[in-house]
């Protein structure tokens, strides 16, 4: 008996091997188009029926209909995929009210049943197994087995089994509804972006981009000739000059357009962090990563990945990243095997990368590779010609957010007269908060702008020279060394004063390294002032 009993049976081999083949094709299909014709036959087999059906809910919830029938008569099946029942008739109305699984052995005496549907197909329902099909949402449909082939009736155990089916197919339904909500929308928004794109292209090659004087007419031409080929390029320039505007617009106007164009601020994450997030972990690669996840070189596929302020990266990563720049292909954190990737390099910074090469800071060989093609984006205050164009497009920006109506043509002057040490994004930033304060319908004034650049001496700029020291007649000249101290003092002093005394600012407008800079401030006293 025990023999007989740990024996598996013929039926029950099957079934297993159905679980078997629905857990694969859950899995590998998610049109419920492939699917459920393949659930139905299975049904029918497995259970031994003369039919099996899906019936699912309408979206008004009023009425059921066949999407999905296996018959041994075609014609049965087709005139059942044509019906409609309402929702809260027969049996599998009773189990989509009840949300409990039904088995009937003798529908004739059975006072659910409802005998419309067998009077429109010809066909003779003798007994039923119907179980509910149960999502997040509620009960959806059901799924039901007709007629048993064989002499003995549906069992308990059938219905159990029938149950099992119908709860993985329920998750199915659900999984492919949302997949399918998904594609759609995917699919909507490709169209109009693509149209949105071409909209754009159409318009201006780049288009967030103001400026119209001879030092931004270069960097445009140069940013033309960059989108029209893979080459990599290197965006060097001062903070808020538009590096990465210069970035996007290079990839926006070239053939990748259409692939991602993805950031990362290589300065903003720990090493550990600014690995995985550019080539990517396998699943255990240190605590924390529980799956396989795809760094940006690999997400970026055919697009374009933006290094920005290159010039903080470790040296570790640096080695890494030159073999993505001369092999084509990333390891993820933890893997052995590379990935090959096909991505456009972009990267910026504000250091001077060449200088950061010779202090050891920066590999020579990486700094090569990535600065094939060098763009420099100048400094606001070397292309004052463009505060007018800046500042017309910025207030008409702030048009529709404050509702300031424009600007005085003093207020105007004033702006150029200032060095803009932070360049356009501190002018973006003058304009939104003077926009603020000269109100809806206000025009900007001088008395609206900060009193930092209001003040300012126009057109001040560390190019004016600070007064040297005289050599008076009659007196023993200033030794020269002297004289080109306080000279270089003055210098110093009045460029600390116009970069609101940051260092590494006021370093960089000066072309000297933030160390030579405090050794000199040291020298001449000017820590304390
Ligand atoms: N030519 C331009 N026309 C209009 N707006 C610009 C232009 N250049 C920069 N901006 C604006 O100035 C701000 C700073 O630009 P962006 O972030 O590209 O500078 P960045 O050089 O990358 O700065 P950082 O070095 O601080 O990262 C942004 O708001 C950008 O939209
Ligand atoms: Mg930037």
């Amino acid at each position: 008996m025990a023999d007989a009993k740990n024996q598996i049976e013929p039926a029950e081999t099957g079934r297993f091997r159905l679980l078997y083949d629905l857990g694969c094709a859950f899995a590998a299909r998610i049109e419920l188009d492939e699917l459920f014709p393949f659930i139905v036959n299975k049904c029918r087999e497995v259970f031994d029926a003369e039919g099996a059906s899906v019936l699912l809910l309408n979206d008004e919830e009023t009425e059921l209909f066949f999407p999905y029938v296996a018959d041994a008569d075609p014609g049965v099946a087709d005139r059942l995929r044509q019906l409609r029942v309402p929702s809260d008739k027969g049996i599998a109305g009773s189990v989509l009210s009840s949300g409990n699984g039904v088995r009937v052995d003798d529908v004739a005496s059975d006072s659910r049943f409802f005998a419309v549907v067998d009077e429109a197909t010809g066909f003779t329902t003798r007994n039923v197994l119907c179980a509910p099909l149960r999502t997040h949402q509620g009960v959806i449909g059901v799924l039901q087995v007709v007629n048993r082939r064989a002499e003995e009736q549906f069992s308990d155990d059938d219905l159990q089994f029938l149950e099992a089916l119908a709860g993985g197919t329920a998750v199915a339904i659900e999984n492919a509804r949302l997949y399918a909500k998904v594609k759609a929308s995917e699919e909507l928004l490709r169209v109009q972006v693509g149209a949105l794109r071409r909209d754009i292209v159409h318009r201006n090659r780049f288009p967030d981009m103001v400026g119209n004087g001879p030092a931004m007419n270069e960097v445009f031409q140069l940013m033309e000739s960059a989108a029209a080929s893979p080459i990599t390029v290197l965006i060097e320039g001062e903070t808020g000059t538009g590096k990465e505007l210069v970035a996007s617009g290079i990839h926006n106007a070239g053939p990748r357009a259409d692939a991602p164009f993805l950031a990362v601020n290589c300065a903003a994450l720990s090493e550990t962090l600014l690995e995985s997030e550019l080539f990517g972990h396998r699943r255990g690669a240190f605590t924390g990563a529980t799956q396989d996840h795809r760094g940006l070189f690999e997400a970026a596929q055919g697009g374009t990945v933006f290094l920005d302020e290159v010039g903080e990266m470790p040296t570790s990563m640096q080695a890494k990243l030159l073999r993505v720049l001369q092999e084509g292909e990333v390891i993820r954190v933890g893997d052995s095997e590379p990935r090959k990737v096909d991505v456009r390099i972009i990267s910026a910074t504000n250091r001077n990368l060449e200088e950061e090469v010779e202090a050891n800071n920066f590999r020579e060989d990486l700094f090569y590779r990535l600065a094939v093609f060098p763009i420099h984006v100048p400094p606001l205050r070397e292309r004052r010609e463009d505060i007018p164009a800046l500042c017309q497009h910025m207030v008409a920006k702030q048009r529709t957010v404050s509702g300031c109506n424009g600007i005085t043509d003093e207020a105007r002057e004033q702006l150029m007269g200032h060095a803009w040490p932070g360049n356009i994004r501190q002018l973006e930033n003058e304009i939104e908060r003077s926009a603020v304060l000269a109100g809806r319908g206000g025009v900007i004034e001088i008395a609206h702008l900060s009193a930092k650049v209001r003040n300012a001496a126009p057109a001040a700029s560390v190019t004016a020279t600070p007064a040297a020291p005289a050599i008076s007649d009659g007196e023993d000249p200033t030794p020269l060394r002297e004289a080109r101290a306080t000279f270089e003092a003055n210098f110093i002093r009045q460029a600390l004063g116009q970069n609101e005394r940051n260092v590494s600012r006021t370093a960089r407008v000066l072309g000297l390294s933030r160390v030579m800079l405090q050794k000199k401030m040291k020298e001449y006293g000017l820590r304390d002032e």
